[in-house]
C-alpha cells in the first residue's frame, strides 16, 4: 500500500509520505519517542510566542486513562482509534497571557505544533491521525480544562497497521489514493482565484 503524495513539484519525503491511517499495529510507543514528539510540537512558531498549545495524552499501557480519553471521541472515531496505542487531545489557550486579549491565532498555532509533531512522527516511523470528531465539553469536564482553553482536536498515534483489521467502509477508505486540490485552486496572486503565474 503506497499512500505517497503524487506531486507536481518535489517535496520532502517526510511530507509526501505522511497520511492519516485508521489501522494501527499493536506496537507500543516508547516514552522516549513520545518525548521527541512533544518536543517537536514545543518548538513550533506561534503568535507572540504564546505557545497556546496544550496536549492531554493517554497510552494503552494505562487502560483506565486510555479508555477515558477514548470516550472523548465520537463513536465513529472510537471505532478505529481504539487500535492506536496512544491517544491525545489538542487544546488551545484562547487569550494571550501577556494582556488577556483574545488570541485569534490560537487554533492556527495548535495546528502548527501538531504539524511539527506529525513531521517528527514520520521521521520516527510513526503516523498520526487528527480528529475533529470529539466531545469537547465532555473532555473539558473530565480533565478540568479551564474556560480560557478550547479542546480542539483528538489525535491517534502509532505504527502502521493492517487495513484488513478495519471494517468496511473504513477498510476501502484506507486503501484509496490521497487526493488534493490543484495548486491553481489554492495559490492566488493578483486577485481572488487568479492563480499565481509561476505555477
Ligand atoms: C483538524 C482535523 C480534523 C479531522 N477530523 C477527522 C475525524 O474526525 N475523523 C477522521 O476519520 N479523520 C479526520 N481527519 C483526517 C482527515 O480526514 C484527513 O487528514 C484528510 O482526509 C486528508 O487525508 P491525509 O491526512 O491522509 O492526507 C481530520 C484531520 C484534521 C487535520
Amino acid at each position: 500500500m503506497d499512500k505517497t503524495a503524487v506531486t507536481h513539484y518535489p517535496i520532502h519525503e517526510l511530507l509526501a509520505k505522511r497520511w492519516s491511517p485508521r489501522a494501527f499495529s499493536g506496537k507500543a510507543v516508547t516514552a522516549e519517542v513520545l518525548g521527541s514528539l512533544f518536543e517537536a510540537a514545543r518548538w513550533a512558531a506561534s503568535c507572540y510566542n504564546e505557545q497556546p498549545w496544550r496536549f492531554i495524552v493517554a497510552r494503552r499501557e494505562e487502560p483506565d486513562a486510555y479508555d477515558t480519553l477514548l470516550g472523548c471521541l465520537v463513536e465513529g472515531n472510537q471505532a478505529w482509534a481504539v487500535q492506536a496505542p496512544v491517544l491525545m487531545l489538542g487544546i488551545a489557550k484562547q487569550t494571550f497571557t501577556r494582556n488577556g486579549k483574545p488570541n485569534a491565532h490560537a487554533r492556527h498555532d495548535l495546528g502548527l505544533a501538531t504539524a511539527g509533531m506529525m513531521a517528527q512522527a514520520g521521521a520516527l516511523g510513526l503516523y498520526m491521525h487528527a480528529m475533529g470528531g470529539i466531545l469537547p465539553e465532555k473532555a473539558a469536564g473530565i480533565y478540568r480544562v479551564p474556560d480560557d482553553f478550547q479542546v480542539c482536536t483528538g489525535i491517534a498515534l502509532g505504527y502502521l497497521g493492517d487495513p484488513e483489521s478495519l471494517a468496511e467502509p473504513m477498510k476501502t477508505g484506507e486503501l484509496e489514493a490521497r487526493v488534493r486540490k490543484p495548486l491553481t485552486e489554492i495559490v492566488f496572486a493578483s486577485g481572488w482565484e487568479e492563480p499565481a503565474g509561476f505555477l
